[in-house]
């Protein structure tokens, strides 16, 4: 099921597509562990060298980090079905970067991951090392001087206004707070094929996704403490806790009335234009998880973005979610349309009815058992 797979790793995986994101995702000192010690690289694959140490659930992160950095497949370095074996001089070189990369923040930045594989590679297997001088290149170089030379944020409204201004375009607090659950059906359309899709939702952090493939049902479901993705023909794969906070988070977004309440502490960016419409950014924090960005159109107050990270060893992943089809039901405006974008790709959902406040049992949101053999064993999905 070669779809299945792309559509797996375009959920779970995810790498860096944006330009511009350097910063935001500071490296988190505390790993959650959810209490348990989680094994580490060496103790669940075969061949570690630089990476020992790092929990197992974030191999593949940093795999997809790299992946996207460089602008290549896993091929680039590794043969298949064999990602043990060091026959290819491209993984020997990885590993010496790894080394470097470790080594340059520690001599230099204090040991803060401020250099990563993307500084240097951008995008490409050879990072370019001459100044260039044709003018696209040059244009995208200006145009993050003009971010930077920028007003100040002083004249912008603040962030409980914006959130403020939020809520009344969505149906008001009420409305929103009155929300218990959702049930939406309609389409996901990965590459140019759509597949139906049903999506459960219970407020605060409850969400189940299910996608009708031809050759059986795909589901990502999470449930405010685990998260786990199922697909025809494999074992269930459990969220790693980083993909679950940013899960569970994905699920809160499109709960309004609890929003504000998610985020420890709220900064108000410099706006920047999506689409050719101006928005207002805003930064929330949460303690020791990377930074979430979501952007607020200037003008509808509606939330038209948001933009999150998944910590991996060696950068983080970003995702972006762009909110778009605003319609009215219930009292309450609800996106219809979003697409999800990571770096392998993106998916779009379009919802085609929709139901709200209908009882949900508890145990559409219980996670499948994993079989034992395979709960701390993520393989290369
Ligand atoms: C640029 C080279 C490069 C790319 C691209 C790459 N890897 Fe790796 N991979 C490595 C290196 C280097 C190691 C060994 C790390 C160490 O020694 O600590 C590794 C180790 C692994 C391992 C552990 C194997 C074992 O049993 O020891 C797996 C699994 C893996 N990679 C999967 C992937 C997947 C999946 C992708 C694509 C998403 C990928 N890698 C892309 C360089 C790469
Ligand atoms: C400080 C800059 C810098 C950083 C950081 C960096 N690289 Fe590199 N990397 C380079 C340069 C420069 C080359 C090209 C060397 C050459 O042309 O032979 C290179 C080459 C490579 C190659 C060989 C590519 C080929 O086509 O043979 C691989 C693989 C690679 N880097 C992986 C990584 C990975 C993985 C990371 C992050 C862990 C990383 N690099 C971080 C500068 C960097």
């Amino acid at each position: 099921m070669r779809v299945t797979k792309i559509l797996l790793g375009t959920f779970l995986a995810g790498v860096v597509f944006a330009v511009g994101v350097a910063g935001l995702c500071a490296q988190s000192r505390k790993p959650s562990t959810g209490g348990r010690a989680p094994k580490t690289a060496e103790q669940v694959y075969k061949n570690i060298q630089v990476l020992q140490g790092v929990p197992a659930d974030q191999l593949i992160p940093a795999m997809q980090f790299i992946t996207a950095s460089l602008g290549v497949q896993c091929d680039f370095c590794h043969l298949e079905n064999a990602f043990e074996k060091d026959d290819k001089e491209t993984k020997q070189t990885a590993r010496k970067m790894i080394r470097m990369m470790f080594a340059i923040n520690k001599d230099n930045f204090d040991d803060h991951r401020e250099v990563t594989c993307y500084a240097c590679h951008r995008g490409a297997h050879k990072p370019v090392i001459t100044p260039v001088l044709n003018e696209e290149e040059a244009e995208l170089v200006s145009e993050d001087k003009m971010h930077h030379e920028k007003a100040s944020t002083a004249s912008l409204p603040s962030a409980d206004q914006i959130l403020g201004k939020y809520l009344l375009a969505v149906g008001g607090a009420d409305a929103a707070a009155r929300l218990s659950t959702r049930i939406q059906k309609g389409t996901l359309t990965v590459g140019s094929e759509p597949f139906p899709v049903e999506i459960l939702a219970k407020a605060p952090d409850k969400r189940v996704t299910t996608v009708h493939f031809p050759g059986g049902d795909s589901v990502i479901g999470v449930n405010g403490q685990e998260g786990w993705v199922s697909t025809p023909g494999r074992p269930v794969h459990e969220m790693s806790p980083s993909e679950v906070d940013a899960a569970i988070m994905d699920a809160e977004l499109l709960f309004p009335a609890s929003l504000k309440q998610t985020f420890k502490a709220w900064r108000v960016e410099r706006p920047e234009r999506i689409k050719g419409r101006g928005a207002y950014v805003l930064s929330g924090t949460r303690e020791s998880l990377p930074t979430v960005q979501l952007y607020f159109d200037q003008q509808s107050g509606l939330l038209v973005r948001a933009l999150h990270f998944v910590e991996t060893p060696l950068g983080c992943n970003p995702t972006e979610i762009d909110y778009a089809d605003y319609r009215e039901g219930g009292g309450l405006k609800t996106p219809f349309r979003w697409t999800v974008a990571r770096s392998n790709g993106r998916v779009t959902i379009q919802i085609e009815q929709m139901e709200q406040n209908v009882p949900i049992d508890d145990d559409k949101f219980v996670k499948p058992a994993v079989p034992a053999s395979t709960e701390s064993q993520p393989g290369p999905s």
